[in-house]
């Protein structure tokens, strides 16, 4: 007999020999197994005969523990399934310490959990935010390959600040107690591993457009790594990013890119999750119940959804949304940490946040930053301030998309370059793109996190990856 999993069983109607593998979740009357095996949220209930069955076996049952059960399945007796598995034997593959195993069948704050991270997806939870991730990841490769995009791998360890944000992991093999120095007395890297200073990527992007550039359609899906030291529950050291780089593509064509995308990966989940996100959705309606009334969102999880794949993204330029926010009521009223004064203040979260839930109530895109505030790369346009940039920022996360069309000419790209002190020689490469047919070019970078934060409703990003790195923590 083939292994069957919970998920295959819980379908079944028909009475049959059954034999299954799985961890108990709880032993209820030294009879009811609530066995699960990661296959689907739903544990399936085994029958223990516990007359006929060793003592010291029915001991072994515990919270935890890995068994191997071959029974049959039959129509349940009591409520809340409709098919359980009366046992026949029961092997105990591993045993499971019920006065130290750290996942008890009761409820464990996230804090708890994150220090348990190996075994966090023993619960109901983190099982079903890890099966979003999976479900999310296919369905981004699947729309990306439905639309003619080819996958590239972007390197990991690299050369160039992609975003001069200067926020990198050196990666160096010299010795760190007494590195070779130069005449300068400055830390000789020519003698490092690959001759020179490199860095752990902050974003594919560039490497993407010299493919773009031959391809046409590429994305990349791969893990960026930011050293900024900033500690919020949006923000990660280790990340990981989806950034398709389109030829011939304007801004405005980014923006349509990028809101089908989000519309096509939400709605696979919604199509294909249902029971993880009924699962979700319940555990959040329960978490905002202990909030105060004014901090409940008006929409259930399935609910925001929805209105993301329905509902048009509102576009409009970073000036207009200044106009807004400075005449905001917590601008006037002095709510905001920071205030809008002026035409280039860089927005926060709190004003993006302010844009999206309060004022729009749905997603936005923001486009037409000032250049200032903005990286080297991205287009300027003809008002010499503003460059084609856009970021869509999502309810209850803000920006979660961060894209822009490229600088395609060449001497005003070098300007850039001198004005940001970024020197030429480090991206000739880049360059050499823009002097042999250079031709308009567009991209983004969604955060793959933040967009399994929106997606499952957890409220820090350190609940949708594995193993979080954060500022001083890289334990697992
Ligand atoms: O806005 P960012 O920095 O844009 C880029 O890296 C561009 N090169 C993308 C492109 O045009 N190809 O980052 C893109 C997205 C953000 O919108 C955010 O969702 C996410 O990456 N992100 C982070 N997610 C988690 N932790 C961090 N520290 C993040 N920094 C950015
Ligand atoms: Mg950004």
């Amino acid at each position: 007999m083939t292994l069957n999993t919970v998920s295959q069983l819980l379908k079944e109607t028909k009475p049959q020999n059954v034999e299954i593998k799985g961890w108990v979740r709880t032993f209820r009357a030294n009879r009811f197994i609530a066995l699960n095996d990661g296959s689907t949220i739903n544990n399936i209930q085994c029958v223990v005969d516990f007359e006929n069955t060793d003592e010291t076996i029915l001991k072994r049952i515990t919270t935890g523990a890995a068994v191997h059960i071959k029974g049959e399945l039959v129509e349940s007796q009591g409520k809340g399934q409709n098919v359980e598995v009366a046992v026949n034997t029961i092997v105990i593959l591993g045993d499971s310490d019920p006065d130290t195993y750290p996942i008890q069948p009761k409820k464990h704050s996230f804090e708890f959990l994150r220090e348990n991270a190996h075994l966090r997806t023993r619960t109901n939870t983190f099982s079903a935010v890890m099966r979003l991730r999976s479900s999310l990841s296919f369905a981004i490769h699947k729309y990306f390959n439905e639309n003619g995009f080819y996958y590239m791998h972007t390197p990991i360890i690299t050369g160039s600040d992609a975003e001069g944000a200067g926020e990198m992991f050196r990666v160096s093999t010299l010795d760190q107690k007494k590195p070779p120095l130069n005449e300068a007395g400055e830390i000789d890297h020519s003698q490092n591993f690959f001759g020179k200073d490199t860095n752990l990527t902050v974003s594919g992007q560039l490497e993407a457009e010299t493919y773009a550039m031959s391809l046409g359609k590429v994305y990349t899906f791969g893990p960026t790594f930011r050293a900024e030291n900033s500690n919020t529950s949006r923000h990660l050291s280790e990340f990981w990013m989806i950034e398709p780089e389109v030829a011939f593509m304007d801004l405005a064509g980014n923006m349509d890119l990028a809101e089908s995308f989000m519309k096509s990966v939400i709605s696979y989940v919604l199509e294909n999750n249902n029971e993880d996100l009924e699962f979700l959705n319940k555990r959040l309606l329960d978490e905002e119940k202990t909030k105060p009334q004014a901090e409940r969102s008006e929409l259930n999880l399935i609910e925001k959804l929805k209105f993301v794949t329905q509902n048009n993204f509102k576009r409009l330029s970073y000036t207009e949304a200044i106009d807004i926010l400075r005449n905001s009521k917590p601008n006037k009223k002095k709510k905001f940490n920071y205030l809008i004064e002026e035409w280039g203040a860089d927005l926060q979260s709190e004003h993006e946040r302010y844009l999206v839930e309060k004022h729009f109530k749905c997603p936005v895109i923001l486009f037409d930053y000032p250049a200032n505030i903005k990286a080297f790369y991205m287009r300027l346009n003809e008002d010499g301030k503003t460059v084609r940039a856009m970021d869509i920022l999502f309810p209850g996360i803000g920006e979660i998309v961060g894209g822009s069309q490229r600088e395609e000419r060449l001497e005003v790209l070098k300007e850039k370059m001198a004005a940001l002190d970024i020197p030429e020689e480090e991206l000739w490469w880049y360059l050499d793109l823009r002097k042999y047919g250079t031709a308009v070019h567009s991209g983004f970078g969604l955060g793959f996190e933040r967009l399994v934060m929106f997606a499952t409703g957890m409220s820090n990003i350190r609940d949708v990856i594995p193993y979080p790195r954060t500022p001083q923590n890289a334990e697992f």
